[in-house]
C-alpha cells in the first residue's frame, strides 16, 4: 500500500487531563488513556502543554514520551520557554499553534507569514534537537508557502472552520480549501497533516483527501468514549453497592 492510499489516526487526549484537573485528583490519567488508544489502533499520542497548564502537564509529556510506542505529537506555543520543554524531552513531533490565554481551546491557525524570523528560529532549535516541526495554518495558500520558507517538515491544516460550517454550502467550500491547500502543501514537499473539530459524522470527507498523511481528533473521540463506557461503569458502582450489602 502506498503512503497515499493510507492515512493515520493522532489521538489528542487532552480532554482526559481536563476531567482529572477539574477535580485535582489523579484519575483518570491521560497516559493509561493513549495507551489503550495506541494498543486499539492510534498512529500516533498528541497532547497540547498550555502554557496556562489547564489540562496536560508537564509529568504527563514525560511519562508519554517513556512509555509510547508509537509517537508523541507535543503542541504548543512557540515561546522559549516551551521550546527548551520540548528539546529536553525530545517528542519525536511538535506542532506548534498560537495561544490565547481565555479560549476555550485554538482558534485559528498560525499567522506564519508575519512571525516568520521567530518561528524561523524556533524550528530551527527544534529541528536541531531532532524534533519534526508541523505548524497548524489555516487552509490558505500564503500560509502553507510561509511554512515551507521557515523551514518547517510539516503542516497541520487547521479543519475548524469546516467543522463549524452553518450549512452545506459553506462546508464544501471550506472542504475544498483543505483539499487544495493539502494539495499544494504536498507537491512542495511538506507533510500534510489537519485536525480540529473533527467528528464521527465529518471526518470521512477529509479523511478521502489523499495527500493528508494524518489526523489529530481528540474531543470527539474522548467524547465518545463517554458514550460507549458509562453503561459499564454504573453497572460496575452498581454491583460494588450491591455486595456491600450482601
Ligand atoms: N490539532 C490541533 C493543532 C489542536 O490544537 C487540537 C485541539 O487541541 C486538535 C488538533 C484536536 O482538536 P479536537 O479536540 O477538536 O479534535
Amino acid at each position: 500500500m502506498s503512503k497515499k492510499d493510507s492515512i493515520l489516526l493522532g489521538v489528542n487526549v487532552d480532554h482526559v487531563a481536563t476531567l482529572r484537573q477539574a477535580r485535582g485528583i489523579n484519575y483518570p490519567d491521560p497516559v493509561q488513556m493513549a495507551l489503550i488508544a495506541e494498543k486499539n489502533g492510534a498512529d500516533s499520542i498528541t497532547v497540547h502543554l498550555r502554557e496556562d497548564r489547564r489540562h496536560i502537564q508537564d509529568h504527563d509529556v514525560e511519562r508519554l514520551i517513556a512509555v509510547i510506542e508509537t509517537r508523541v505529537n507535543l503542541e504548543m506555543a512557540a515561546t522559549e520557554e516551551m521550546v527548551d520543554i520540548a528539546c529536553l524531552l525530545k517528542p519525536y513531533d511538535c506542532c506548534l499553534v498560537p495561544e490565547k490565554r481565555q479560549e476555550l481551546t485554538t482558534e485559528g491557525g498560525l499567522d506564519v507569514f508575519s512571525q516568520r524570523e521567530e518561528l524561523a528560529a524556533s524550528i530551527g532549535r527544534l529541528k536541531k534537537s531532532g524534533i519534526r516541526v508541523s505548524l497548524f495554518v489555516d487552509p490558505d495558500p500564503k500560509q502553507i508557502e510561509s511554512c515551507q520558507m521557515v523551514g518547517a517538515d510539516a503542516i497541520e491544516i487547521h479543519t475548524g472552520l469546516y467543522a463549524d460550517s452553518p450549512n452545506i454550502t459553506d462546508q464544501e467550500y471550506e472542504l475544498n480549501r483543505i483539499k487544495e491547500c493539502a494539495i499544494h502543501g504536498d507537491r512542495i514537499g511538506l507533510r500534510v497533516n489537519a485536525g480540529h473539530g473533527l467528528h464521527y459524522e465529518n471526518t470521512a470527507e477529509v479523511a478521502a483527501i489523499k495527500e493528508i498523511r494524518e489526523l489529530n481528533i481528540g474531543h470527539s473521540i474522548i467524547s465518545k468514549s463517554i458514550d460507549l463506557g458509562i453503561a459499564g461503569a454504573v453497572q460496575e458502582m452498581k454491583a460494588i453497592m450491591a455486595k456491600a450489602r450482601k
